[in-house]
């Protein structure tokens, strides 16, 4: 088979949080295009209500599939995919979806004091999906779930060089650090991939040290394991597509897109996906 024949993965996130997997992904799949798709006209999917949120992305995958026939999806995105995981499977069978939940389980398996805070959406945070993992797998441990109503959105100005206020973003992770009984929070899931973004930051304003612990390489290997390596492939070069589904991102958007070799489409989703379901 030729690079030419290899159908593309695309990478679905509500905005630009999915770029934090994009680039691990890159590396683990050279000879793969990807097609990085965001729902910036429904951003941010923290604060949907989980009915209208799974229409809309079961109806956005509808058309994104039919246009695009990828080899995989990888939905970059925990708000999403802990709602609509399994709907999306089920609309859609013969595709294999590749999600993105909160690393509960990696967390517990670390942790030397047993407390563990999750710091996601506010989304993540009410799944029952979410709920589940830790019963599973964290049920020894003392997971603090912290949702924040603010921080996609300051990640999204972060990372398209705003400047953030140092308490602003101290307020949103200071919930995360618990002490109780001598013992102290060791480390921080990041549950939505727009805040390893933020990870220096955070670091920078932690009361004390933590791991924070950023899911994304892990997603990338499994993404990887389901998409065998062809013989004698050749690393791409080249930019990949982007779609907006506002079909109009900003200045600073595309020149993030630009530098993470991404092209922005022209109006690639019809309209009435736009709207609001
Ligand atoms: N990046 C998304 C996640 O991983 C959420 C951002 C948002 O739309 O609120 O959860």
């Amino acid at each position: 088979m030729t690079k030419t024949e290899l159908k593309p993965i695309l990478v679905f996130d509500s905005g630009i949080g999915g770029l934090t997997v994009l680039r691990e992904a890159r590396v683990l799949m050279p000879e793969r295009h990807f097609i990085y798709v965001a729902d910036d006209a429904g951003f941010p999917y923290g604060g949907w209500e989980e009915g209208a949120l799974t229409e809309r992305v079961i109806a956005l995958f509808g058309q994104l599939l039919a246009e695009h026939d990828p080899e995989i999806c990888i939905i970059a995105c925990n708000t999403a995919f802990t709602l609509v995981g399994a709907d999306l499977r089920a609309a859609y069978p013969q595709m294999t979806f590749v999600g993105t939940v909160p690393a509960i389980k990696p967390a517990a398996e670390r942790t030397r004091s047993g407390l563990v805070s999750v710091l996601a959406t506010p989304g993540t945070v009410k799944r029952a999906y979410t709920r589940d993992l830790i019963q599973s797998f964290a049920s020894q441990c003392h997971v603090r779930l912290v949702g924040s109503e603010n921080l996609a959105r300051m990640a999204e100005a972060y990372i398209r060089g705003e400047a953030l206020a140092d308490e602003a973003v101290l307020a949103e992770i200071a919930p995360c650090f618990v002490e109780a009984e001598g013992k102290r929070t060791d480390i921080v899931v990041l549950a939505c991939t727009h805040y390893p973004f933020m990870a220096n930051v955070f670091r920078r304003l932690a009361p004390w040290p933590v791991d924070w612990l950023d899911p994304a390489e892990a997603i990338a290997r499994r993404a990887r394991s389901l998409v065998p390596l062809p013989n004698g492939f050749e690393p791409l070069n080249g930019e990949d597509p982007a779609i907006f589904t506002s079909a109009n991102p900003d200045f600073a958007t595309r020149r993030l897109m630009q530098g993470f070799g991404l092209r922005v489409m022209a109006a690639a989703v019809s309209a009435d996906r736009r709207e609001r379901i």
